[in-house]
């Protein structure tokens, strides 16, 4: 993988980490205190992989691309509405965002060693770490909810 393809898919991650990001960062609004103080960790994890990422951009001489925050990213970049008033809902699609960004972190540490070279092996430790945390989110949010069994909670 050439230095400018890497600069490029890293930036793409960057965007998708920002939506992430917006997932959790109104960890307040729920009532469900466990989904409060998951939710506040997962933010706190979100901005670590959005750093990592931003400076893993500007280490390769790259220029992060810029975000602009609010309004629901995951929602326009997936094509998906996001139905916030339903909890188990929330959990589900949020699961399933977690899934997809495992699959994409994986795809993309694989390209990296494939390529071999100490840069790319280099990026690939980071990008592996943020892999494994969203593996990580992603299966708490399933075991989450399996939780809910039958019944629906309220928000
Ligand atoms: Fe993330």
């Amino acid at each position: 993988m050439e230095e400018r393809k890497i600069i490029k898919e890293l930036n793409k991650i960057l965007t998708l980490e920002h939506g992430h990001l917006g997932m959790y960062k109104n960890f307040l609004d729920y009532s469900d205190q466990e989904l409060r103080r998951t939710f506040r960790r997962f933010a706190e994890i979100e901005i670590e992989h959005i750093n990592k990422v931003k400076s893993a951009v500007l280490n390769m001489g790259g220029k992060p691309s810029t975000i602009v925050e609010g309004g629901d990213i995951i929602g326009r970049l997936f094509g998906i509405t996001i139905n916030l008033t339903n909890v188990q809902e929330v959990v589900k699609t949020y699961s399933w965002v977690e899934k997809k960004s495992h699959q994409g972190y994986a795809d993309f540490v694989s390209k990296l060693e494939q390529s071999g070279g100490a840069m790319q092996q280099f990026i690939a430790e980071i990008a592996a770490a943020n892999m494994l945390e969203s593996r990580l989110m992603h299966l708490w949010l399933d075991d989450k909810l399996k939780s809910y069994g039958d019944h629906k909670p309220s928000q």
